[in-house]
Formats: C-alpha cells, structure tokens, sequence
C-alpha cells in the first residue's frame, strides 16, 4: 500500500500531521536509511522502512488490544461520565482507537479495543450474531423455568424478545450467558425480566477471543498478534 509519508507518521506515532511535517524537515526522520524531508513521499508500507527519533516504526494497518476492564471505568472515548477506559491504555498512541461495544461502568472483564471500524462494525453488527458470553451473579437463586425463559427469549420492553441464548448455571445464584445481540443492558435487563438482579457481571468472550486464554489481569491489557487477530475477524 502507497500511503503519504506525513500522513502515515502522524498515524503510526503521538505527532499530529503538522508535528510530522516539522520532524521531518528537521531531519529527524529516516526512511531506509537516509533522512527524508519530503512530507509527500509515498511509502510502500509493506516494504519501506521508517525511523523517528531513532526507533522503528513498523507497519500495522490496525492495531487491536484486549482489556480486561475493571469495574468503575466507563466505556467511552471521553472522560464526560467518570474516567474512561481508554486511559488504562497506557503508553499507547490511542488518538485513533475507540472500544468495540460497551461494558457498564460496574461490568468487568473481556473488551476490545481498536482502530479498525471496518470490524468493529461488522462485530457488532446484529446480523452477525457474535457471541458473546457473560459470568453473571444474581440476586436470588434463578429456578430452571427462569433458566428456560432465558434460553428461549424474554421481553426486555422493546420491539421483540431477545434471541434465544445458551445458559450454564455454575450455581443456585450464578450463570454463564451467551447472547449474540448487543442491546442496551441486555444482560440486566434479561435477568430483570425474569424478576430478579444481577450483582456482579463479567464479560467471559467476545467471539472468538476468550479472556482466560489471553491471561490478561484485571485492569491489564494486551496487544494481539496476527494469528489472535486472524481468529478474531473468523469470530
Ligand atoms: N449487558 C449488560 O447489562 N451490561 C453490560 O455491561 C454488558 C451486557
């Protein structure tokens, strides 16, 4: 791919455009070796080289990471409704990032992050039907009618029940849910359908990514590699 050598610096480092522009004419760019002035150079980012400040920028069209959100973090790119998730990012270039999907501030566990729209789109897209499956503590012990009622779709109070899940009860008071839809506090919602309220909840998957496999702590995140991202886009 031929990409403007401003352009893709500004993308690929914290400089804005016109930061790139200025690094570049004071020579501190390299571009296979020799200084590079010139904003309008088109690189061939599969092949060319490119060093800032003498480290090496390698080419990633997209980036992705995985959160393991700790309660009490919101969902958002701003700091609007209390401190954002992306602030636990840290180190990162993050201006062109945004999470996939939303966890409540008081949800833990599994969420994505990336700058890569085309996907986040096409995972969120209701006619996909990822899955996605939640560790989810209730109030009251949950009967299996209500385990059943959960299975087949309940009325949550919008135009059409919620699509039939997989539920695991791990015990009287805790279950495993897996829905492939992303509505609004789907999985309070449901557990209030069935009258009762969930107490603690913890995003277990996201597709195919699963949180236990990725060992990453609570409040940590990692940077996946080609191949979790390869498994990632056949989610
Ligand atoms: N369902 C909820 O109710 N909350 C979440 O954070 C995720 C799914």
């Amino acid at each position: 791919m031929l990409v403007r050598l401003d352009k893709w610096l500004s993308e690929k480092s914290s400089l804005t455009r016109s930061e790139a522009k200025d690094a570049l004419k004071k020579g501190r760019v390299l571009v296979n070796g020799e200084p590079s002035k010139d904003p309008s150079l088109k690189l061939n980012t599969e092949k060319d080289e490119v060093v800032l400040d003498g480290h090496s920028l390698l080419y990633e069209e997209h980036v992705y990471f995985v959160l393991n959100k700790p309660a009490g973090y919101v969902t958002s790119t701003s700091d609007s409704d209390g401190i954002n998730v992306m602030s636990l990012l840290k180190g990162e270039v993050i201006k062109n990032l945004f999470p996939v999907g939303r966890l409540d501030k008081d949800t833990e566990g599994l969420l994505l992050i990336t700058d890569d729209g085309e996907l986040s789109h096409r995972l969120l897209s209701p006619k996909k039907h990822v899955n996605k499956t939640y560790y989810v503590e209730c109030q009251s012990p949950i009967s299996d009618s209500e385990l059943g009622s959960l299975k087949n779709g309940v009325d949550i109070g919008d135009d059409t029940p919620t699509k039939p899940a997989e539920v695991a009860r791990v015990d009287d008071k805790t279950i495993k849910l897996t829905i492939t839809e992303g509505r609004y506090h789907q999985v309070k919602r449901m557990l209030e359908a069935v009258d009762n309220k969930v107490t603690y909840l913890k995003r277990l998957s996201f597709g195919n990514l699963i949180l236990d496999e990725l060992n990453v702590n609570l409040g940590e995140y990692i940077k996946l590699g080609a191949s979790q991202i390869e498994e990632l886009k056949r989610s």
